[in-house]
């Protein structure tokens, strides 16, 4: 079963702070999500960020443990043609019609086989570009009963259009090895053999599809015959998407006296260390946050999140959403303790710690539900900082870094340290920064994890060993200033562009 909040109302209260209010959707029921195969076309000329988004809704999707995946054409079309010219692209060139053909025929098929194993949003990113190609998609997706959702991105923004072949297709494995200053004039010229035959949505002639256009980055966003819940979580969903280039810092609250003293839960006060750490942050945020940011600061509604942001100097929000993992009848409790009062549900809990809810509490994966609207604002939003607490980090960061619900609640979080992530076109860029302030650990390992091997979840996951690209560092000698991580950026890029590039 499947949930979501979904905000109902948006104002402000007496004191004059912003107020949300959210209700819980079930889509439990037959025409939400359970039963509901949906295959979104993406739609555009090459570099529009089609697969960008595409990767984004399954990511998205995923987190929300929605069965989603992407089919790129492009990389079935690299099987047979992996380093094409722009001629390649030249409707005219009738070999290079039959292999582009044959490429999206082979994503189509893998796809359609795809939902049949239980799939329930399949992404088929390619540019789709006529509407010949498009009335054949879904004509082959409805014989399976599959719903069809068009997004299609249209960019006119000439700058946007150059900085986007110049950051991510340079780095395609299409120009491998290539001069990057040719592989810019090719892409150009294959941009332009697609435009000759490129016709956008046309709201006449295939007003029955149901499709969203997102023209300029989500300046303009037209919405058409949108059929049901799920469709409408993507739609809105592709709308907050920005590529504006922002950071997201995010760290604990400083040290509390339950973490001083082994207890979960709870809403104590910091301990002396954990104020140490509070009267340090400005500091250290004054060095890892590039002057002039214009910055959000969102804590939960709990004393040690709003004690430990009391003296940052930014606009403050107070989320409930971002309030700990609630552990019911073990709150207050230690970890001893609720193993000597509870051991079957002690066990349980480390043999699947996402899906366990504590009795009268939560489990990880409510905590991912309730965080929905958290994420949905992140992406609308541009520089954030957020201090809240150990389980909600984990959700937060495995929705930005990609990382499995069976590893997740297993990261290891430490306490006094900032952690800086950089969304990228392929990738998010990963940086800590520890305070230098000592702090108790509040991380407990999985029994017997020592004896088990990674294969069987149970190994603790440090977050840098989990990143892309990851950098830590000490307070108080090493904090950077300079830039960030070039090289390993550019590896992952290459990486990311190697698995996915153009059709
Ligand atoms: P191709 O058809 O060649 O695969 P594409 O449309 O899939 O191209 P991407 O590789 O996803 O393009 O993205 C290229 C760049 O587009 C990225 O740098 C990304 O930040 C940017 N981008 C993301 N969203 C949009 C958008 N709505 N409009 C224009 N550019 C965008
Ligand atoms: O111990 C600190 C804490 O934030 C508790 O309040 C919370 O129950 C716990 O961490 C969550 O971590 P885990 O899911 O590993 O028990």
């Amino acid at each position: 079963m499947v949930h979501f909040f979904k905000i109902i109302d948006r104002g402000t209260n007496a004191e004059g702070k912003e107020q949300i209010e959210v209700i819980w959707v079930d889509a439990d029921e037959k025409d939400q999500v359970e039963d509901v195969q949906i295959c979104v076309v993406m739609v555009g000329l090459p570099a529009r960020g089609k697969s960008l988004i595409a990767r984004k809704i399954v990511n998205y999707l995923k987190w929300l443990s929605i069965n989603a995946k992407s089919f790129n054409v492009g990389t079935y079309r690299r099987t047979e043609t992996p380093k094409p010219g722009a001629e390649f692209f030249d409707t005219n060139n009738t070999e290079g019609e039959r292999l582009r053909r044959a490429a999206a025929e082979a994503a189509v098929t893998d796809m359609l086989q795809w939902f049949s194993t239980g799939g329930h949003v399949g992404v088929l990113d390619a540019t789709n570009s006529t509407k010949s190609r498009r009335k054949w998609i879904k004509e082959q997706c409805e014989a399976r009963g599959c719903q069809v959702l068009f997004v299609e991105s249209k960019c006119e923004d000439d700058e946007i259009i150059d900085k986007n072949i110049r950051s991510v297709k340079v780095n395609s494995p299409d120009y491998k090895g290539s001069d990057p200053e040719e592989a810019v004039r090719d892409f150009m010229n294959r941009i332009r053999n697609y435009e000759r035959v490129y016709q956008t949505i046309d709201d006449d002639e295939e007003k029955d599809l149901t499709y969203v256009k997102l023209v300029d980055v989500g300046t303009q966003v037209v919405i058409n015959n949108i059929e049901n819940y799920l469709q409408t979580r993507v739609i809105y969903f592709t709308m907050n998407l920005h590529i504006t280039p922002r950071s997201i810092w995010l760290s604990r609250h400083g040290e509390s006296m339950f973490n001083v003293s082994g207890q979960i839960g709870g809403d104590a006060d910091l301990s002396p260390r954990g104020m140490m750490y509070a009267e340090k942050l400005p500091d250290l945020v004054s060095k890892i946050v590039p002057e002039g940011t214009k910055l959000k600061l969102w804590t939960s509604t709990m004393k040690r999140t709003i004690q430990t942001a009391q003296f940052l100097p930014y606009e403050k929000k107070e989320w409930k959403a971002l309030d700990e993992l609630d552990a019911g009848v073990c709150d207050g409790l230690t970890y001893p303790q609720i193993e000597a009062k509870y051991p079957a549900d002690f066990k349980s809990r480390d043999d699947d710690k996402y899906n366990y809810r504590y009795r009268g509490g939560e489990s990880y994966r409510d905590v991912v539900i309730r965080l929905e609207p958290i994420i949905m604002e992140m992406e609308r939003e541009d520089n954030i900082m957020i201090v809240t607490h150990q389980a909600v980090l984990r959700c937060i960061y495995a929705y930005f870094m990609n990382i499995p619900q069976h590893r997740s609640p297993w990261m290891a979080i430490p306490l006094h340290t900032v952690i800086k992530l950089t969304p990228g076109a392929y990738g998010t860029e990963m940086e800590m920064f520890n305070a230098g302030i000592p702090a108790v650990s509040t991380y407990r390992e999985k029994y017997g994890s020592a004896e088990m091997g990674e294969s069987e979840g149970a190994a603790s996951a440090d977050l840098s060993m989990l990143a892309d690209t990851a950098k830590t560092s000490q307070e108080p000698d090493s904090v950077p200033t300079g830039p960030a991580p070039v090289e390993k950026l550019e590896k992952a890029a290459a990486k990311a562009a190697a698995k996915l590039g153009a059709v």
